[in-house]
């Protein structure tokens, strides 16, 4: 099969190109904003033409949280219009479009890990610009995975790992916040539910959406002191609320995502958020060309 990765330079995408290396049956075709600009409907319609896609999996997206609540119209064209005219060339293609969103579609209220079915209430503009694109590819009548993953962290970008290491370099104490739950997932582990969400299906006709994240339920604040911990900084890490540290997009107290339909569907084992967080930190911190 022809495979599509768009956004290829981002945390996922970055993990997504490791995965490709060892696949001899597709081929692969990576894009960022300098090759595809997804927002550019001819640009996308001719990528389709002449790399006959069979598989595009967006990784592009508007990811900056706090920043889309004063760009929210480059955050909907990013994350909303752009998975539609994708969902469309797809249509027109016969393609699967595998698509990535996020916890931020729920308001963050519940008490029990989120279903794919629950109803979505985003609170902030990169929630609603997301459940936007979520819904138009819905709508599109094109062939779909949209799965649903939170706290992405990689080697690679800006993410909470790496600014909790760098801040284990530089600080005797942080203040992390204590009151909201989830889940981190490793980019990899991502990227390896979709390579096998693809093994499994193919382009045959899905319609599908799946939540992902590693296995467990912590705090920013455990997250923050298991990093310390696991990267060796002696940096104290002091529990505090939400409301001690106001953020421009709010963000969802609870936004555990429910696994088990990803896990029936690809019969995986989920890697324990701990296991994963080591690994990523072992590889951030692997002396270069080891
Ligand atoms: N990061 C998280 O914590 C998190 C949590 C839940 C869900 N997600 C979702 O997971 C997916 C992957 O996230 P990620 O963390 O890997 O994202 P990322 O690291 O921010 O990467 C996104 C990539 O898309 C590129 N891009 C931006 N606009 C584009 C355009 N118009 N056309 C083509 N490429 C464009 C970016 O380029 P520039 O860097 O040059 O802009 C970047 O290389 C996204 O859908 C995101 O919403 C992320």
């Amino acid at each position: 099969m022809n495979i599509l990765v768009t956004g290829c330079n981002g945390q996922l995408g970055t993990e997504l190109q490791k995965i490709a290396k060892d696949d001899n049956n597709n081929h692969w075709a990576f894009t960022d904003v300098d090759t595809l600009d997804i927002c550019d409907k001819e640009a996308v319609e001719r990528c389709f033409a002449i790399h006959n896609i069979d598989v595009c999996i967006n990784c592009a997206a508007y990811t900056a949280v706090d920043k889309a609540e004063d760009e929210s119209k480059l955050a909907e064209r990013i994350n909303a219009l752009a998975p539609q005219i994708l969902a469309e060339n797809c249509l027109k293609n016969n393609a699967l479009l595998i698509h990535v969103s996020t916890d931020y579609v729920f308001d963050g209220n519940g008490k029990k890990p989120y279903l794919e079915t629950d109803p979505v209430n985003p609170q902030s503009v990169y929630g609603r610009t997301k459940a936007d694109g979520e819904q138009r590819i819905q709508q599109s009548g094109c062939n779909y995975f949209i799965i649903r993953t939170a706290w992405l962290y990689s080697a690679v970008g800006k993410n909470f790992v790496k600014t909790m290491l760098m801040l284990g370099d530089t600080k005797d104490e942080i203040n992390v916040v204590a009151d909201q739950k989830g889940c981190p997932t490793w980019a990899y582990d991502l990227a390896r539910a979709i390579f096998r969400l693809i093994e499994l299906n193919g382009n045959n006709p899905a319609h599908e959406m799946f939540h992902f994240t590693n296995e467990g339920q912590i705090t920013w604040y455990d997250f923050a002191t298991a990093i310390m911990e696991i990267g060796g900084k002696h940096c104290k890490v002091n529990p505090i609320t939400t409301d001690q540290y106001p953020t421009k997009a709010k963000r969802p107290a609870y936004s555990v995502l429910d696994l088990s339909k990803i896990k029936n569907y690809t019969r995986m084992e989920i890697p324990d958020w701990r296991e994963s967080l080591e690994k990523c930190i072992e590889e951030l911190q692997r002396p270069e060309g080891a």
